[in-house]
């Protein structure tokens, strides 16, 4: 259920609330505007902090009843060693709250973060969003007398001013596009189809007045796809491959164009996955629901810049149509490629993408993938793959990750990794073998994206968990939207 959200301040000793979070920075004394609350829960805060029960490590919280103040339980949550950007670890804390409350069955909450600035007013909207939200449709309720009531409101305690109100919608705006995107990413493969993807888009654009394009495998042959389509081949699903042109930027400025893969469902084809965990290949879609997300973000923090996203959208299936290992493709671009596995099939996806994104004259691209195992074995679950043909553009992107709490870590693209995707037959082959395998994919990528400046992230150990994270449970993390919302709008400036 949707999160309503509100700024008001005052003491947060006169918050009538069932639950009030105070986010506290490690080593810090009990914040002076803390005193009054402090003497309504007969100096338990004091003691709480003196004693060390509460040290504001990251994650750590510590429960207390309300006292007298009017508040019914207070949440201590810590937010670590203080951070820059602090945007980080508020929004990790805010999630963790969020969780707590709608766990309890609260129904609403106020929050009081350590600074009340705009900055932290927004980083604070962000992570309740995420924290409060939860994929349910598929689940029958619990009977009446057993449901917890949802988390539907929360106070963030800051300044009634102007800059606060701003700064909560644009949280509002930048949690609705993570919303779009988690519950896509969890939407499992029979339900999340290349259909709804596509559907998705046209939706966005009908709301936001974006130019939504979206090409079936009639066109796609037309277009010569014989990258993409070889993948699609052996699905009855319609391959989708999705534009969408968000135009707020100047007239003629050239546009950022964000590419995602969108496997609905990844079995690896003919070179088919073991079974065990294979359900997980529903998440095969991220690259594509974080583009979907970002535009939703970007459209509703109207950022004075041209963007087009765009994903390509299908399943990976074996059949008696399907592609085989051997097999010889014409790309897009014209290059012959040579199918030695048919489960690197996302980066056949992408090149007739990156090959097709030459049209809209990029400044820059950057696609997200959740393209190789082998990115997941180096960087493990905390960072992102980051590799591209522009040191410049790199390091703005591992900036715009950070702050979004997305951490990326840069991998070599070294023409001496390229030995190792030569073919014997064709120009090209989709696979390099063991070593180093999230590098060769994305030598393979660049291959199609030589005409302008591009960073690839490869996400396939950061769009979603296998655990449950603290501040967010098992499942879509969100990533790549945050990264790429960052990524526009320090470019809108
Ligand atoms: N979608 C997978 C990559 C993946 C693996 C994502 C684990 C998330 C978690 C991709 O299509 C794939 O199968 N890649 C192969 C490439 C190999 C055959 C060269 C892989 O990583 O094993
Ligand atoms: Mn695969
Ligand atoms: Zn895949």
């Amino acid at each position: 259920m949707a999160l309503t959200l509100a700024v008001r301040d005052g003491d947060a000793a006169d918050v009538n609330t069932p639950l009030l979070g105070i986010l506290l920075q490690a080593g810090t004394d009990l914040p002076g505007e803390l005193r009054t609350l402090d003497e309504r829960l007969g100096g338990s805060l004091v003691r709480s902090l003196a004693r060390g029960d509460f040290r504001g490590a990251r994650d750590e919280t510590l429960h207390l009843d309300g006292g007298s103040s009017k508040a019914g339980r207070v949440l201590l949550v810590g937010l670590g060693a203080p951070t820059e950007p602090a945007a980080a670890a508020l929004r990790r804390g805010a999630a963790l709250l969020a969780r707590q409350g709608h766990r309890m069955g609260v129904g609403a909450l106020a929050v009081l973060a350590p600074r009340a600035d705009a900055e932290s007013v927004e980083a604070v909207a962000i992570g309740l969003n995420m924290g409060a939200w939860e994929y349910i449709d598929l689940k029958t309720p619990p009977p009446e007398a057993e449901r917890k009531k949802p988390l539907t409101r929360a106070t963030i305690l800051a300044e009634g001013s102007r800059e606060s109100r701003d700064a909560l919608g644009r949280g509002e705006g930048i949690a609705a596009g993570y919303e779009v995107a988690r519950r896509l990413a969890q939407m499992p493969g029979n339900l999340c189809t290349p259909d709804v993807l596509a559907k998705t888009a046209t939706d966005i654009g009908r709301r936001h007045k974006l130019k939504v394009t979206v090409l079936g495998r009639r066109e796609m042959e037309r277009q010569k796809m014989g990258s993409f389509l070889c993948v699609a081949q052996a699905t009855p699903q319609d391959p989708k491959l999705v534009t969408m042109e968000y135009r707020r930027g100047k007239r003629g400025d050239a546009p950022v164009v964000l590419v995602g893969k969108g496997l609905c469902f990844d079995t690896g084809g003919i070179s088919i996955k073991p079974a065990d965990r294979m359900e997980l290949m529903k998440f095969d879609m991220c690259g594509a629901a974080g583009v979907l997300g970002a535009m939703e973000a970007i459209a509703r923090l109207k950022l004075k810049v041209n963007v087009v996203g765009m994903f390509g959208a299908t399943t990976n299936m074996p059949s008696g149509t399907a592609v085989k290992p051997g097999d010889v493709v014409i790309s897009h671009l014209g290059k012959s490629i040579e199918i030695i596995n048919t489960d690197a099939e996302g980066r056949l996806v992408l090149a007739d993408l990156l090959s097709y994104a030459r049209r809209f004259k990029p400044a820059a691209v950057i696609d997200a993938a959740t393209l190789t195992g082998a990115c997941v074995v180096a960087l493990g679950h905390v960072a992102t793959g980051v590799l591209g043909t522009d040191q410049d553009l790199v390091d703005e992107v591992v900036a715009a990750a950070k702050r979004a709490a997305e951490p990326g870590w840069q991998l070599p693209l070294w023409d001496d990794y390229k030995e190792l995707i030569k073919s014997d037959v064709a120009d090209i082959k989709n696979s390099g073998g063991r070593a180093g395998g999230a590098i060769t994919a994305a030598m393979f990528l660049k291959e199609f994206a030589e005409e302008y400046p591009w960073v690839h992230l490869d996400i396939a150990g950061t769009a979603y968990s296998e655990s449950d994270l603290v501040a967010i449970p098992r499942g879509p993390t969100g990533v790549p939207t945050g990264t790429f919302i960052e990524f526009v709008r320090a470019r809108a400036g």
